[in-house]
């Protein structure tokens, strides 16, 4: 085992890469923050220059330098890159959702298998210490009926720095509809098929049963009001309700432990985590059924 810190790479240099990506690389101990690269070579530069690390327009040359990449790019793009990085034997710091379709992730996974290499996929909240503490008191106490949750975003609102592109083809399913899936998951137990409906200005419900009996539900939207935003979740049954601490999330914090948990893995040869990409797959499965469902819904009243 080397004690060497991992060199990480940064892929992207919008909001999100450098809110909390770079600042965590650069905070987390027993790591490099060593590269940034980006398709907007002067965005590049200017991350990079703040950091003191070395910015790439050609991925192979940001590749060729580090030893893992944190990914804050679209899912498809990001799908694309960490393949190519995987067979060149970097680990992976993933965000969710992994990809957009079954045969980009699949493709991923496969590419992670076969090079042993160590990943991880940003679910944030699985990484908050207030977070790790509920999930321990919901497995301790057991007897769980359901899950209720509801994450009613307003990122679709123009002035919000996460009405990207991406975000506003794929609606809040695929941006937010990953967190509560892997929060229930991870307390109610693993996802055994899902329901999915949509309603109007891209509200979408899902029923899922889980494994073991339980049921839980998700409501998810980017296009709340401001007043109406939020998120919510807790799991009931006989010993009453618990409500997930979901409100003051670090998100910096969590993500510095998230680097911090790829590289230990990393170094110790381990390749599964809870949340690694065999997980975000499994996530991906969920969000793509119901996506199916909706728009088979949608085909058939436009028919009807
Ligand atoms: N875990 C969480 O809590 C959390 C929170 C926020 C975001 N995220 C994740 O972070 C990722 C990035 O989100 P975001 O809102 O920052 O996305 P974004 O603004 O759409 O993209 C950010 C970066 O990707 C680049 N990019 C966009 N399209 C590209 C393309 N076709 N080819 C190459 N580069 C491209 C952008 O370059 P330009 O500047 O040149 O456009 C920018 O550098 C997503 O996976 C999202 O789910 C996670």
């Amino acid at each position: 085992m080397t004690t060497k810190p991992l060199r990480f790479g940064l892929a992207g240099t919008g909001y999100w890469a450098q809110a909390t990506h770079a600042p965590a690389l650069a905070a987390t101990e027993g790591v490099e923050f060593a590269a940034v690269w980006g398709r907007n070579p002067r965005a590049a530069a200017d991350l990079a220059g703040a950091y003191q690390v070395t910015a790439h327009h050609d991925v192979s040359a940001f590749l060729a330098g580090i030893d893992a990449v944190s990914f804050a790019v679209p899912p498809d793009v990001q799908a694309a890159i960490a393949t190519q990085a995987a067979r060149e034997g970097k680990h992976l710091l993933l965000e969710k959702p992994v990809a957009l379709t079954g045969a980009a992730a699949d493709a991923l996974v496969e590419a992670v298998e076969r090079a042993g290499v160590a990943s991880v996929v940003f679910f944030t909240q699985r990484f908050s210490p207030d977070v790790r503490a509920w999930l321990a008191e919901v497995a301790a106490r057991g007897g769980w009926t359901g899950g209720v949750s509801a994450w009613l975003g307003s990122a679709l609102r123009e002035s919000n720095p996460f009405n990207t592109p991406w975000r506003r083809d794929q609606g809040g399913l695929w941006d937010v509809g990953p967190h509560l899936i892997s929060l229930l998951w991870a307390s109610l137990g693993p996802v055994t098929s899902v329901t999915a409906d949509a309603g109007p200005a891209d509200v979408t419900h899902l029923v899922l049963h889980h494994r073991g009996g339980a049921t839980s539900t998700i409501t998810v939207t980017l296009s709340a009001a401001e007043a109406a935003a939020g998120v919510d979740a807790y799991v009931w049954g006989e010993s009453g309700r618990l409500a997930a601490p979901l409100g003051s999330v670090d998100r910096v914090a969590a993500l510095s432990t998230a680097v911090a948990e790829l590289a230990a893995n990393a170094r110790a040869g381990q390749t599964r985590h809870p949340c690694d990409v065999w997980f975000g797959r499994d996530v991906g499965r969920v969000l793509a059924e119901a996506q199916r469902q909706i728009d088979a819904r949608r085909a058939a009243c436009l028919s009807a």
